[in-house]
């Protein structure tokens, strides 16, 4: 059956660059060095291997079930199949993650694009630390440039998503992922001519066990959710767009190995630097927007370098917040019959009353606080810790228990064709290892073990 206003992505190509642009985003390119570096190097490494393993591939693939056997988006995939249920309510937390998640992303981006115009136009050079920050802190702290610039931002996502999905969001992808990883290369060989690179290497790499705290392995499994984009339907919804019989595990461990590289060549891009011009590595949003400009400015030939540095980040954050926007507008073209054009420009308006907000609330003094955090943080914590492990925790129990095995076994093997040997292994992970795994995250930031 034909399906109105459903998209279709139209090679495996685009299928693999658009779920790797949602992926990789600001997610890989400074809260994994920065957390990586925090927690003992390839000691957290290690772990958050592990968790990939037990947590971040076996929900990939729930999810990518989930929307191959039912074509639907986040809220009706649950509907499709397990009609009379309540299960689609885990895609309404799917929902309310998205605009908490795009509310602070997009201010984030915001601040991406800034830095971008200032490298342009060679505001480091000749500045030093103080002044970079003084002038990162006036410029948060001015509430409407921030504003506008992620108003910006989010129209920008919002163009590529009305395009459509194959217009739109496959052809952006297939162009911004590859200049992406060529940009990350670069760096990273750049890197290689410093004297820090050592140093750097060591950091990143030199595993420090003594460093390792139960914190630490919850800080692995929440970097997981966040990076590889799940808990939150939105690789349900792309993978319903996905029309070839194609090798699924093979295509999602490929993904999930290009997200974790992508991640590792970040720390090699930054790392070394900071060492070579002896800044302090541990900062976390600092790490990106203050002290590398820094280092920018001292380096040779710094200003191509940090264009091309601001280049990466700025695609890496409109490929994710595109994946987001599109899993809600698939919601509201679904759920609502809105055109596409109807559903995109609600959801920007939503997301942009959101951001607009949560740049506000860093104004020194402002009001905009609630629980005592201003909303920006708040929102930032309330998202990766609560709702995309709850999400991820019920998208696991729906799969391993819920979901009829035949249909299941189905799709995950493409009706018996590849990987059959896997399944029993996935179905054991999938109900009884991600999901313990998870309630133990959950509770513990709830703060009840
Ligand atoms: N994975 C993205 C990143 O690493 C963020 C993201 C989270 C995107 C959840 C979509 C859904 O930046």
């Amino acid at each position: 059956m034909k399906q109105e206003h459903r998209g279709a992505f139209t090679s495996n190509f685009g299928v693999m660059m658009a779920v790797a642009g949602s992926a990789v985003g600001l997610g890989n390119v400074w809260r994994f060095p920065y957390m990586a570096g925090m927690n003992g190097g390839a000691a957290f490494l290690l772990l958050y291997l592990a968790m990939i393993l037990m947590v971040g591939l076996p929900l990939i693939l729930a999810e990518f079930s989930i929307g191959r056997a039912s074509r639907r988006g986040a809220v009706g995939a649950f509907k499709v199949l397990a009609p009379g249920k309540r299960w689609y309510l885990i895609g309404y937390i799917a929902i309310l993650a998205g605009f908490t998640i795009m509310g602070f992303y997009s201010v984030i981006a915001g601040w991406t694009i800034r830095f971008l115009s200032e490298a342009i136009n060679n505001s480091f050079a000749g500045q030093s630390m103080s002044e970079i920050t003084g002038s990162f802190n006036n410029f948060v702290d001015s509430g409407y440039k921030p504003m506008l610039l992620s108003i910006g931002f989010i129209a920008m996502c919002g163009a590529i998503v009305l395009s459509g999905v194959e217009k739109g969001i496959e052809r952006y992808n297939k162009i911004l992922m590859p200049v992406l990883i060529v940009i990350l290369v670069f760096l990273c060989l750049n890197s290689l001519t410093l004297d820090g690179f050592g140093a750097g290497m060591e950091f990143l790499f030199k595993p420090d066990f003594s460093k390792i705290t139960t914190q630490t392995v919850l800080d692995a499994l929440g970097q997981v959710f966040f990076t590889l984009s799940i808990g939150m339907g939105v690789m349900i919804t792309y993978s319903s767009y996905v029309t070839k019989k194609e090798n699924m595990v093979r295509s999602k461990v490929i993904i999930t190995l290009i997200d974790t590289s992508i991640a590792i060549l970040a720390g090699i891009a930054i790392f070394p630097a900071v060492f070579t011009f002896g800044i302090s590595p541990t900062q976390g949003p600092e790490l990106v927007f203050v002290t590398l400009p820094n280092v920018f400015a001292q380096m040779a030939g710094g200003y191509f370098v940090a264009i091309l540095f601001f280049i990466l980040l700025t695609i890496a954050a409109i490929t994710s917040a595109v994946s987001i926007i599109e899993m809600m507008v698939a919601f509201f073209i679904e759920e609502y019959r809105m055109t596409r054009r109807r559903a995109v420009i609600t959801i920007c308006s939503m997301i942009i009353g959101m951001s607009t907000l949560c740049a506000l609330s860093q104004v020194s003094g402002s009001s905009i606080r609630v629980f005592g955090l201003n909303l920006f943080d708040l929102l930032d914590v309330v998202s990766s810790n609560y709702l995309l492990t709850f999400g991820g925790l019920t998208i696991a129990l729906f799969t391993g228990w819920i979901f009829n095995k035949e249909k299941l076994f189905n799709v995950f093997t493409c009706g018996g064709r590849y990987t059959v040997w896997l399944f029993p292994v996935f179905l054991f992970i999938i109900r009884y290892i991600s999901p313990i795994a998870v309630s133990l995250i959950f509770l513990s930031k709830l703060g009840l073990v």
